[in-house]
């Protein structure tokens, strides 16, 4: 997808949220609602989940160009969980394997009254093409896009900041790793600035550095140390191997979890209640070691478990915003 993708306005004129693209520009009462009502939906460890019918007699269809565990899974759950019908393409079976487009598969899927698409692509544009083209009733929910937005993952490390962390703006927060290819990094570098975090660090390896121009007012740099020094949020990523461009050159695992890994005493340096964070899938004992992972400051699993009351809500949100157009 080139720079002059379509554009496509994720509000209706009334405000009413009808895609989610990205978390830039969404009002930060829409961020705060989101949160309050994806908070609704989480139940104890070995209650029964959370169940409506918010999406009864209404189709979500699940279309995955990208590998996903998490996202996937919580997408599926979440709309079984408001009785919706679920359709999950097996693109490696779809007709795009035969050559059809993007949009004729939208199309054809449109034309057996699918309500919701969530789509994962590794091509920047992709959700708000298929956003362009779709019947005014049809909501389009981005579950990953190239290296560009992962917003549903931006909502849900922001609730699972602030469950332990009440004020956004007195937040120190580190992310660091690949941040030059991180859709996360970016999401959640949108959701703290409308939130009013203005202490945000971004810590890269030389060579994986971000674009500034996407982090207006985070301070970019290579040195771990100072990046985690009184960190409230620690946030690491894994590195992208998938996405190095032919110039980059792959990196040595045990080289980076020497210099970048994040490791018990590393992270005496963050504030002694920092929390530590990480998107998933984890490449432990790279970007983060295995005691930290599950430590007594690791909110990982319970950004997974937010993860799927977010999806309910937007999943719901969505649904609503269609019936008061
Ligand atoms: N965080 C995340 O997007 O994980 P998955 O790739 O497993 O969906």
């Amino acid at each position: 997808m080139s720079s002059d993708q379509p554009q496509c306005e994720q509000l209706t004129s009334w405000g009413g949220l009808r895609h989610l693209l990205t978390l830039e520009g969404l009002p930060r009462d829409m961020l705060v609602d989101l949160m309050d009502r994806a908070e609704a939906y989480l139940r104890a460890a070995g209650e029964p989940p959370a169940r409506d019918d918010a999406l009864v007699g209404r189709t979500v269809a699940n279309l995955f160009f990208e590998p996903s565990t998490r996202t996937r899974a919580s997408f599926e759950l979440a709309a079984k969980r408001m009785n919706a019908d679920v359709l999950n393409l097996d693109v490696n079976t779809s007709s795009r394997k035969k050559g059809e487009s993007i949009l004729d598969t939208i199309y054809t899927l449109q034309a057996m009254q699918v309500d919701v698409f969530v789509v994962r692509d590794a091509s920047a544009g992709v959700p708000a093409l298929i956003a362009s083209e779709v019947q005014p009733h049809v909501s389009v929910l981005n579950a990953g896009e190239a290296t560009v937005s992962h917003p549903t993952q931006g909502l849900l490390d922001l609730m699972t900041i602030r469950h332990h962390k009440t004020d956004f703006a007195r937040l120190a927060v580190a992310i660091v790793g690949d941040i030059a290819h991180s859709r996360v990094a970016r999401s959640a570098a949108q959701g703290l600035h409308t939130m009013g975090t203005r202490d945000l660090r971004l810590v890269a390896p030389p060579g994986l550095e971000p674009d500034p121009a996407c982090y207006p007012g985070a301070r970019i740099t290579n040195d771990l140390n100072a990046g985690l020094a009184g960190a409230d949020v620690v946030m690491t990523l894994r590195i992208q191997n998938e996405r190095l461009r032919e110039h980059e050159t792959l990196i040595d695992a045990a080289e980076y979890h020497r210099q970048y890994g994040i490791t018990r005493e590393r992270l005496l340096r963050a504030k002694p209640d920092a929390i530590v964070m990480h998107p998933g899938p984890m490449n432990r004992g790279v970007e983060i070691a295995s005691d930290v992972a599950d430590g007594p400051q690791s909110v990982i699993t319970e950004q997974v478990t937010n993860g799927l009351a977010m999806r309910m809500a937007l999943l719901a949100t969505v649904i609503e915003t269609r019936q008061q157009r």
